[in-house]
């Protein structure tokens, strides 16, 4: 499988790097604007290919969307993080036009790619692409979810003081600090609800930090997390290069499924070589449903402002 990842910065990076120790792709290719920035990353990585035991090859290249030719899968990380205090949606205004732009640049070299945006405002970024080009919405896919249910599952084994693997909690609706819709209901330690072992305000905490997880960490770091982002996108990577069939919750775009429609917005998707191969409708109580509601009112607003920026 060939992977190119636009944007060599600390999430694009980290996302090669996983891709590559997990050793399911043959090829990655960085691309980057800044002069040797890609190049010296791919080089970088693939000096550690004796150390840390991989094959995949991955270089990098400074703006040259030729050598992106053929790729499977592309992720698109370009645009400016934030910053501490700001949201991921007052970021629209410097990267809608430069995810436009960098998705005609790659479907010119690969026609038949996967999308997978992680620029923010990411649901805004998935919904600009799928209108901004022809391909299958199948092949567009925002990682938002993948990112925020991580996070979920995270605080949920601090609060049970256990392996995150122990866990399993999905998280749904838009990757904003205010619209995320982590399902605390349905979450679970080894198949027994959570609430059999937390209190009310605490799994109220566990869902209020979850959604402020991607500030929290920009206001310790001063710029926005890499590491979850790019383990993130890799497991998105993988399931399309395995053709796994797992669920993630990915930012898809929605033509009646939940009684939503024309936008892009986090809701469970099974992933294969074909992109998203479904959207799962899960049942969702009164409440849940009515916060993916207002999640998605939240997402449009952002959604609205594209055509003043894109004009
Ligand atoms: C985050 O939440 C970058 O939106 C990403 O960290």
């Amino acid at each position: 499988m060939k992977v190119t990842i636009v944007g060599a910065g600390a999430v694009g990076a980290s996302c090669a790097e996983y891709i590559a120790i997990k050793n399911f792709a043959s090829e990655v290719v960085l691309i980057d604007i800044k002069e040797g920035f890609a190049e010296g990353k791919a080089m970088d990585l693939m000096q550690t290919a004796s150390l840390n035991g991989f094959d995949t090859k991955i270089s990098g290249s400074t703006n040259d969307y030729s050598k992106s030719a053929g790729s499977d899968v592309a992720v698109i990380t370009s645009g400016i993080p934030r910053k501490p205090g700001m949201t991921r949606e007052e970021l629209i205004g410097i990267n809608a036009g430069i995810v436009k732009t960098v998705t005609e640049n790659l479907l010119k070299h690969s026609p038949n790619v996967i999308l997978i945006v992680v620029s923010n405002p990411m649901d805004t970024m998935t919904y600009l692409v799928h209108k901004t080009t022809k391909i299958a919405k199948t092949k567009i896919i925002g990682m938002g979810g993948a990112l925020d249910s991580a996070r979920f599952k995270y605080r949920l084994a601090e609060a049970l003081d256990c392996p995150a693997s122990d866990v399993d909690g999905i998280v749904i609706g838009g990757h904003s600090d205010t619209g995320m819709v982590p399902l605390i209901e349905k979450a679970v330690r080894n198949s027994v609800p959570v609430a059999q072992f937390l209190s009310a305000d605490r799994m109220a905490k566990i869902v209020e930090d979850t959604k402020v997880g991607g500030a929290t960490l920009t206001g310790l770091l001063g710029t926005s997390a890499w590491y979850a982002p790019g383990a993130a996108v890799s497991e998105l990577v993988r399931a399309i290069a395995q053709d796994s069939k797992k669920i993630f919750p990915c930012s898809a775009l929605l033509e009646g499924e939940y009684g939503l429609s024309d936008l892009a917005i986090g809701v469970p998707c099974v992933l294969g070589k074909n992109g998203i191969e479904k959207i799962v409708e899960i049942k969702l109580s009164d409440s849940e449903k009515a916060k993916l509601t207002e999640s998605a009112e939240g997402v449009k607003k952002t959604n609205a402002d594209l055509n003043s920026v894109l004009a």
